[in-house]
Formats: structure tokens, sequence, C-alpha cells
């Protein structure tokens, strides 16, 4: 038998699937705009977030190819790498920051907001 708060919790947790969805995708949408404008990470990180944009050829490490979805830096120490933490600390503030390569520029000139929506866009570049 349903009691009125389960009737209360089945009804936000509906409610939040939905407005859930639609979110990711609309932050991936706006991630996109970033990555290929004021962010240029395509320069690096390729245009389809391969690794093989025109400043990569000369670069050692790679810019990372964002199709195998394998992250490097556990910037946060919780034993994984490549959480969400992670991804928004390496763009705002580089890999060298955590003993990493001078070549992943920090952006720290870009909002939470808009580093939040890049994650979510190259999440969706794993193939
Ligand atoms: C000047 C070249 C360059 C630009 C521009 C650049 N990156 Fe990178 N990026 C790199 C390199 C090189 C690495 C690999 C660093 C390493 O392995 O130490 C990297 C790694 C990364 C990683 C992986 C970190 C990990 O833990 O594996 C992410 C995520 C990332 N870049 C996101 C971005 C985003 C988003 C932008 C645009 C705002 C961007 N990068 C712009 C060169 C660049």
């Amino acid at each position: 038998m349903f009691r009125k708060t389960d009737k209360l919790a089945a009804l936000c947790g509906g409610l939040l699937l939905i407005s859930l969805s639609p979110n990711v995708v609309a932050d991936a949408a706006a991630g996109k705009a970033i990555y290929d404008g004021k962010g240029a990470c395509g320069s690096c990180h390729g245009p389809a977030g391969m690794g093989d944009g025109p400043a990569a050829m000369a670069m050692d490490p790679k810019p990372r190819s964002f199709t195998d979805g394998v992250f490097k830096y556990d910037t946060d120490a919780d034993g994984q790498s490549g959480t969400d933490v992670d991804l928004v600390n390496i763009i705002k503030n580089g890999s060298a920051k955590y003993g990493g390569a001078a070549t992943m520029p920090g952006r720290a000139d870009i909002p939470d907001g808009e580093i939040e929506a890049l994650v979510a866009y190259i999440r969706t570049l794993k193939k």
C-alpha cells in the first residue's frame, strides 16, 4: 500500500527524471558551442575531440582524445581519475598544476557553469 510520502517520493523521482534529461542535452549543446568557440579546445583536441587538432602534431603528450573516454588525472585524489570534478579542475587549472604537461592550458577565465557544460559535451564524445 502506498503511503502519502511514497507517492510524493515517486512523484519527485519522476519529475527529476523528466527534468534531468533535457538539461543534460542542453548543457552538452552549450558545451559544444564553447568548445568550438571561445574555448578553442578543438585547436588541440580536434573538431570532433579525437585529439587531432592542428596544434596537436607537435605535442607530447598528445591532447586527450575524448572518443575513448579514458582520463588520466585524479585532481581530488579520491582514487578515481576522470570524474566530473577532475575534468572541471583540469579545464579550469590546466594539467601542470597536477604534475602534468603545461600544454593543457588552464581556463580560469571560463565561468564554472560553462566548464560544466564543456564536461557534459566531452562525455557525449565517447564512442
Ligand atoms: C594548447 C593545446 C590544448 C588546448 C587549447 C586544450 N587542451 Fe586539453 N589537453 C591538452 C593536452 C596536451 C592534454 C594532455 C595532458 C597530459 O596528458 O598531461 C589535454 C588534456 C585534457 C583533458 C584530459 C585530462 C585527463 O585527466 O586526462 C581534458 C578533459 C581536456 N584537455 C579538456 C580541454 C578543454 C575542454 C579545452 C578547451 C577549453 C582544452 N582541453 C583545451 C592540450 C590542450
